[in-house]
């Protein structure tokens, strides 16, 4: 299938975290856009197979961590491995912070907003989590991360 969403890019990546019992993972996700600013809302597009989106559906909630160019090599390092089997923040070596809605949040980042889970909408082989924003941590003012292609990115 031609890859038709290409024409999108470069697209900003986000690194979403979300925990259910005593699993965890931390997804890259390049589909992520606001949804509303009163109340502040975003959206993600999550793949039905990923770990993370069960993770979601089972806590009702995720966070969406913003990383920086610096970053990149662990960002190939969780997208190209599952939370099924592998401990992220210990392959990564990232700072795991706790937020207010229990969620790890990546330290490393440049801010994280946490959110619940408030719907989730079915769209072919993704669903879109919408998440309401619960708590924003600003860290520190830094370039992001945007995906060009596969494992190719440039950074604004
Ligand atoms: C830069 C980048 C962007 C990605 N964007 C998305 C995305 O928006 N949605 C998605 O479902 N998967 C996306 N992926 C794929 C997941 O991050 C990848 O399948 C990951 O290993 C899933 O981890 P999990 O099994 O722990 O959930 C992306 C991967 C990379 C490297």
């Amino acid at each position: 299938m031609e890859k038709i969403y290409r024409l999108l890019y470069p697209m900003k990546v986000v690194l979403l975290t979300a925990k259910h019992e005593d699993k965890e993972s931390i997804m890259p996700a390049a589909w992520c856009f606001p949804l509303s600013a009163d109340p502040p809302m975003f959206g993600v597009s999550v793949a039905k197979k990923r770990f993370t989106y069960s993770l979601v559906k089972g806590s009702g909630r995720f966070a969406i961590n913003i990383p920086t160019p610096e970053m990149k090599e662990g960002i190939i390092k969780c997208g190209t491995t599952s939370g099924r089997e592998t401990d992220k923040f210990a392959e990564t070596g990232w700072k795991k912070e706790e937020g207010k809605l229990g969620i790890p949040l990546v330290g490393e980042c440049s801010a994280s907003v946490e959110c619940s889970l408030d719907r989730e909408i079915e769209t072919g082989d993704h669903f879109v989590l919408i998440g309401r924003v619960e708590n924003v941590i600003k860290r520190k003012e830094a370039k992001g991360i945007y995906q060009v292609a596969g494992t190719e990115f440039t950074e604004l």
